[in-house]
């Protein structure tokens, strides 16, 4: 297969696409990235490579990196982590209180932010450093060294977050969060933070297309069984209120962010990414599920 030259006949297909979407504007320094930016870059586990337009420019990938959480918390806590956030998608907006109240604090998932939030607050109790370690774990993951936090963005969320501090604070009513607010949101905000190029995401997101082997580091990240159950939360909670929509066009687990990021991944093949900042109104990249809709479909590589 070409890719590259498939990626060249996709993005020109998609030349008379009407993108109404909107870049982030609820973070200001979201709203500041330029909204024709476009990339994306594929990679197999055999070891392929292919990219194209602006894979190799760095974007916030934001709640794309709820998955690295995830992944890092259910091996320190097995199934246990489940008594605390659930794995059924929501139904509703990334951000949504609405279910929280009748939920007794318990976030459907762990991909909407309320469920991300707890499984911070999880990882917080097992690591001594925060921060440091869990970015430590992200550039084993990517393989990468220079992965880092961006301050700008932590600030800039920080200063307009007040739909997440309400989320803590009625999961802390429920007693669903053990430390202190101020330093979970601190460690969930950084990890918003993170900044990846697609070149760079497509491989970090490659150990679960591998069984939760790791061919960039070679080191075994989750087991078999692990990896299996996050692409499945992955498959129905990833795209929050337009899971099942992107199940539909796309097939395959994956995870959007709002830095217009999207990661998808296809067991046993291939982790691709994609970047196009503006937004549909559920919060997930416009041209990213187009590309990557006529994706599956040239390349016959749904899951189902
Ligand atoms: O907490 C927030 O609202 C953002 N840092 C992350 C939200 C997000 O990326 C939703 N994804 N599409």
């Amino acid at each position: 297969m070409e890719y590259q030259a498939l990626f060249l006949k996709i993005n020109n297909s998609l030349k008379g696409f009407q993108d109404s979407g909107q870049v982030a504007n609820y973070i200001p320094e979201l709203a500041k990235v330029d909204a024709n930016k476009f990339g994306v870059h594929l990679t197999t586990i055999d070891h392929k490579q292919a990219g194209f337009g602006d894979d190799n420019e760095k974007f916030s990938i934001q709640s794309i990196a709820k998955v690295l959480a995830l992944t890092l918390a259910y091996t320190f806590e097995d199934e246990i982590l489940f008594k605390r956030v659930g794995v059924e998608p929501s139904g509703t907006p990334f951000n949504s209180l609405y279910l929280l109240e009748t939920d007794q604090g318990i976030p459907r998932n762990p991909l909407i932010n309320a469920g991300a939030i707890v499984v911070c607050d999880v990882l917080m109790s097992h690591l001594k450093n925060p921060k440091a370690d869990f970015l430590k774990f992200v550039q084993t993951v990517s393989g990468n060294s220079a992965i880092s936090y961006c301050e700008r963005i932590v600030t800039s969320e920080k200063s307009c977050g007040y739909r997440n501090m309400a989320l803590v604070n009625l999961m802390k009513t429920f007693g669903n969060i053990k430390n202190k607010i101020d330093d979970v949101m601190d460690f969930y905000f950084n990890l918003c933070s993170i900044q990846m190029t697609c070149n760079e995401l497509s491989k970090t997101f490659l150990f679960l297309a591998n069984d939760g082997f790791c061919p960039v580091s070679n080191k075994v990240i989750l087991s078999p069984s692990k990896s299996k159950r996050i692409n499945s939360v992955m498959q129905s909670c990833g795209f929050y209120d337009e899971a099942g929509e992107f199940s539909f066009k796309v097939g395959l687990p994956g995870k959007s962010g709002v830095g217009g990021g999207i990661v998808a991944v296809h067991p046993g093949k291939y982790s691709i990414a994609v970047w196009s900042p503006k937004l549909n109104k559920k919060g997930n990249s416009n041209k990213g599920i187009a590309f990557l809709e006529r994706f599956t479909t040239e390349t016959d590589t749904s899951i189902f």
